[in-house]
């Protein structure tokens, strides 16, 4: 399976991810291109250092966002990109975007969801005064990161912590989480009920647990 990471900016999610694909533990996939909406981004040259094509696609000159967008759906498709990963991609997708690639688009933010969506997510659950907080991998919809969950890895808040403290707290989780989450995703070994997301593995135990009790 073809997979387009998204960035903007300092890349650690994509080389986790990137590493991944590298050692097998995802299996099956392959890291078509790294695209990145800030020709800045420092992790265009670390993608780019590993010999994966790494592509700016800026929103300047007063182009509207559909015109941003296209042009990052013309670069997927040419690449045949089945499965699109945001990590870091710091720009809202448009509902048009997200039916391009329906149930195909990953996210991951370093909060709780549905806790503390939107920016400043750590310091927003400083600022709350939660005492765990975390990262979640998520599918993305049209709404803010409010998508179905694949999975969530937590750590505790400290009294000292400071937002900063707290994100490199969770980036460790998110650099283990990220991958775990693409991995499922690229075997297919999931089922989806609504909004939960299911590995098939349980749902065969659960199905199995039906057929031989009567849980009616
Ligand atoms: C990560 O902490 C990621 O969860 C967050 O930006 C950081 C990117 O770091 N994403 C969001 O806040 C999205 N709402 P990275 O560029 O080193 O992967």
């Amino acid at each position: 399976m073809k997979l387009a990471i998204l960035i903007s900016g300092r890349g650690s999610n994509m080389l986790a991810l990137a590493d991944a694909v590298r050692d097998g533990r995802i299996a099956g996939a392959e890291v078509a291109v790294v695209i990145s909406d800030r020709a800045s981004a420092a992790g265009l040259a670390l993608a780019a250092a590993r010999g994966i094509e790494a592509l700016a696609i800026e929103r300047h000159g007063g182009r509207t966002r559909e015109e941003h967008e296209r042009e990052m759906l013309e670069a997927l498709r040419t690449r045949g990109v089945e499965l699109v990963c945001l990590a870091g991609f710091m720009r809202l997708l448009s509902p048009q975007f997200v039916a391009a690639y329906r149930g195909r688009i990953l996210n991951i933010h370093p909060s709780l969801l549905p806790a503390f969506p939107g920016l400043d997510a750590q310091q927003q659950a400083i600022a709350h005064g939660v005492k765990w907080s975390g990262c979640t991998v998520h599918f993305v919809d049209e709404t803010l990161d409010g998508g179905p969950i694949i999975t969530q890895h937590i750590v505790p808040v400290r009294d000292e912590d400071t937002a900063e403290i707290l994100a490199a707290r969770i980036l460790v989780e998110e650099h283990q989480a990220y991958p775990a989450a693409v991995a499922l995703v690229v075997s297919g070994n999931y089922k989806v009920f609504g909004r939960r997301i299911v590995r098939k593995t349980l749902q065969g135990i659960k199905e199995a647990i039906e057929n031989t009790f009567d849980v009616s």
